[in-house]
């Protein structure tokens, strides 16, 4: 791990804020500070804030009752305004990439340079070929400056700005490595995105965000039955827990969402398959507050045709019992992979 004080994660999710805080000792890094605020319905939609004052509230709120003195944070963005590539350039040095990566992104990203912030990290050098493989990452500076700016207005200090994706990615490298021999997909299914990752070779091979999470789920027991959203999500993760008491009408409209939401993330893996030519998948890790319903995850399994399993996100990071509260920690355990993976971000680095 690299040098530096841990920042705090800080996830800005559609549904809720989560934010977390590390502390690294010499057996590891320690969970010392939980904090969970849900957000009011609209306000932020497609990943754009609608109310940044709802934001500025919440994160001030999370940090309150979390007990959270820093002030320094990472937090991440996803969605419509990030943009990930991975392309080809010709064998160059870190120098004359860093010259010609404007140039490079302006033939891959369709949006206009002058407004986007580029970042790169290189996959794989291939002196044989004479060629280099970049994982190219393009993020709205509109969007970048949105975030930064509510949080500088909570009083918080953004360090880091991430991939929503390739936070879950860090976490999971840190907890289980990157088996260079497996061809795997991590899934972040939230409120508004289901968010897909395809790690191959040890590297991330291929990025796609679906306009669709659990807020789908629920909007459609709503309209079906004809009740209140805090109703249909009530019966929704009534439904998710199992036991008695769901109606079939509940559990058939959630089996036909999780059944479509499925059949879109299958799409991309054969996207993928098809363009890679990678023939194998052999695992699917799935994340994020949906993720809760088992409903998904077999859906997911019976399409893909492979194990899908929960991301442990505690797996080898222990909890200080004192300052967190145990009963929100097992609650939020599937929502929390984003900020984790943010938390483990120090203050001496800068992405973005
Ligand atoms: N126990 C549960 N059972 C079923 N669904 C749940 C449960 N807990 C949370 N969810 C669903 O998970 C979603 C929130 O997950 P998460 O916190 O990962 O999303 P988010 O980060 O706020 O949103 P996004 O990443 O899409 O911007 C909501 O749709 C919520 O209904
Ligand atoms: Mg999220």
């Amino acid at each position: 791990m690299s040098e530096g004080n841990n920042l705090v994660g800080v996830d800005i999710g559609t549904s809720s804020i989560k934010v977390v805080q590390l502390k690294e000792t010499r057996r590891g890094p320690r969970l010392i500070k939980l904090g969970y605020t849900p957000l009011p319905r609209q306000t932020i939609v497609d990943g754009h804030v609608l109310n940044s004052q709802a934001v500025i509230e919440a994160l001030e709120r999370a940090f309150g009752e979390a007990k959270i003195k820093s002030r320094d944070i990472a937090i991440s963005i996803s969605g419509q305004a990030v943009i990930i590539r991975k392309i080809t350039v010709p064998m160059m040095t870190a120098a004359e990439l860093d010259e010609q990566i404007q140039w490079e992104a302006e033939q891959h990203i369709p949006f206009d340079i002058k407004d986007v912030h580029v970042d790169y990290e290189v996959l794989r050098r291939r002196p044989e070929a004479g060629q280099m493989d970049l994982l190219l990452v393009a993020a709205k500076r509109e969007e970048v400056n949105d975030y930064t700016e509510i949080a500088r207005q909570a009083r918080l200090r953004p360090v880091v700005v991430d991939i929503d994706a390739f936070t879950v990615q860090n976490l999971f490298e840190f907890n289980r490595g990157l088996p260079p021999d497996m061809t795997f997909a991590i899934i972040n299914v939230g409120a508004s995105l289901a968010s897909i990752n395809i790690v191959s070779k040890g590297v991330s091979a291929f990025t796609r965000d679906i306009a669709n999470g659990g807020n789908y789920i629920t909007e459609q027991i709503q309209k079906q039955l004809g009740v209140p959203f805090e109703q249909a999500e009530e019966f929704k993760c009534a439904a998710a827990m199992g036991g008695g008491g769901v109606t079939p009408q509940v559990s058939t409209i959630i089996d036909g969402v999780c059944d479509s939401i499925a059949g879109e993330i299958q799409r991309s893996l054969d996207f993928f398959h098809a363009t890679s030519g990678e023939a194998e998948m052999h695992r699917i890790f799935l994340t994020g507050g949906s993720s809760n319903l088992p409903q998904l995850l077999n859906a997911i399994a019976r399409r893909a045709r492979v194990g899908v399993e929960l991301i442990p996100p505690l797996e080898k990071i222990a909890v200080e019992g004192k300052d967190v509260n145990a009963q929100l920690l097992q609650t939020r355990a599937g929502q929390l992979c984003v900020a984790l993976g943010l938390s483990m971000r120090k203050d001496r680095e800068r992405r973005l």
